[in-house]
């Protein structure tokens, strides 16, 4: 998509469309699904630079072997090393290298304690250095079984080892479903900020196994559902009303219709020039709030925030319809989410302006101009400021 002096870059978009469907894969033994019937998983196809399958279902952990060795395509030679911490490995390593080793691979095993400060140099080196001890080649495989902390973690470690080993990305965190897993975003954090090393890399198959939402704490539930919300607010009105509805009952439309969101931002801009711009969506702004609480504001929380905000302003600015901050509230508020913050506007414009995606004078921000209508606008410093100082004027201050 191109852009114009002013930067405008996109405009409303569609979802859902062109996702793979029900997958024809036999399903022998699966679970039964939310309204208690046995289906096959929903299989969304991302083609970017490596192609993949993302498969959302019940029961994937126990298939993992035999769908790496088949989205390899004949390519792996059986090293093999899984990635997880120490929540989720406990509950799901014994079977996800069980079906490693049903698959003929040699899986060894790294657990890390979980948590965002075990993305970092430190764990890098210890990933890629199980990967040496467990004599991995370039035709071996990394398995990141966990939320997007493992996920980016274990995903730029195979993108570095070797230049480059084979990758799937086993998402169990709801976040990691509907947002980290895709698209090939890999990162560690340095002690100067997040995510500041790291590399495009797509993985060769991403797995969502849904029964593992049935052991995330509820305040991840509550986390990932704020992407949820960015991505009905961004791109999808349907998606957004879905979300009047507990989401239990609902995840594989609602993980399917996420994960197409974004396939199809992807593929229109691997390498985040334009269009990807538009998953940041209330990110300007949560990223401050972020910085501010010394990260413990959670993401998800923190982008909800900021999606509020940024609605409040645009409705400030006449971009959208009055009504709109309020839906957006109301939605909000049912998940447990946040609908603004307690920190002052100049405060949480000092802290944007560190935004690592700011450029020299001026900052893309995603305006809102309807539910699923969206534009990325390129606006200077005072127009920056103005919007947060809009955005928080009427704020409730709920984080
Ligand atoms: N690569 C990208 O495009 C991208 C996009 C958004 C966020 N991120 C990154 O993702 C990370 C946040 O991801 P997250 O919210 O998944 O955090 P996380 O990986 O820390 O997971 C959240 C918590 O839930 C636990 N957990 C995960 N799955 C579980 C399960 N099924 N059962 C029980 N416990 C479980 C984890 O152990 C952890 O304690 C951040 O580092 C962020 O920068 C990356």
């Amino acid at each position: 998509m191109s852009r114009d002096g002013e930067g405008l870059v996109g405009g409303g978009m569609s979802a859902g469309a062109g996702s793979g469907g029900p997958e024809g894969l036999a399903a022998s033994g699966r679970p039964c699904d939310d309204a208690g019937q046995r289906r096959a998983p929903r299989v969304v196809r991302v083609e970017a630079s490596r192609s993949y399958d993302v498969v959302i279902g019940r029961g994937l952990l126990d298939e993992a072997g035999e769908r790496a060795r088949r989205a390899a395509g004949g390519a792996l030679d059986g090293s093999c090393l899984v990635v997880s911490d120490d929540n989720v490995g406990p509950l799901y390593a014994g079977r996800v290298r069980d079906a490693l080793s049903r698959a003929g691979l040699s899986p060894s095993y790294l657990e890390l304690p979980a948590g965002e400060p075990t993305k970092c140099m430190d764990g890098f080196a210890r990933v890629v250095g199980a990967a040496a001890d467990a004599g991995l080649t370039r035709a071996g495989l990394v398995v990141a079984l966990g939320g997007g902390v493992v996920g980016d973690l274990a995903g730029f470690a195979a993108a570095s080892y070797m230049r480059g080993c084979h990758l799937v990305q086993m998402a169990t965190s709801l976040l990691a479903m509907v947002d980290s897993s895709v698209g090939g975003k890999t990162a560690i954090d340095l002690p100067q900020g997040k995510n500041l090393v790291g590399a495009f890399y797509q993985p060769d198959l991403v797995l969502c196994d849904l029964d593992a939402l049935g052991t995330l704490p509820p305040e991840f539930i509550s986390d990932g559902t704020g992407e949820v919300v960015k991505y009905g607010v961004m791109g999808d009105p349907e998606l957004f009303d879905w979300l009047s509805e507990p989401l239990p009952g609902q995840w594989e439309r609602v993980v399917e219709r996420c994960v197409s969101i974004k396939r199809d931002v992807v593929q229109a801009d691997e390498r985040e020039a334009g269009e990807r711009k538009r998953l940041n969506l209330g990110h300007t702004v949560g990223h401050a709030i972020e910085k501010l609480s010394g990260f413990s504001v959670p993401h998800g929380h923190a982008v909800a925030a900021g999606t509020s905000i940024m609605a409040r302003a645009c409705a400030s600015l006449g971009l959208c319809a009055a009504d709109v901050p309020g839906r957006i509230d109301d939605v909000l508020r049912a998940h447990g989410l946040p609908t603004g913050c307690r920190y002052a506007a100049a405060d949480l414009y000092e802290a944007a302006l560190s935004d690592k995606k700011r450029v020299g004078d001026s900052v893309d921000v995603v305006l809102i101009h309807a539910i699923g209508f969206t534009e990325v606008r390129r606006v200077g410093l005072d127009g920056l400021r103005d919007l947060i100082e809009r955005g928080v004027a009427e704020d409730g201050g709920s984080l």
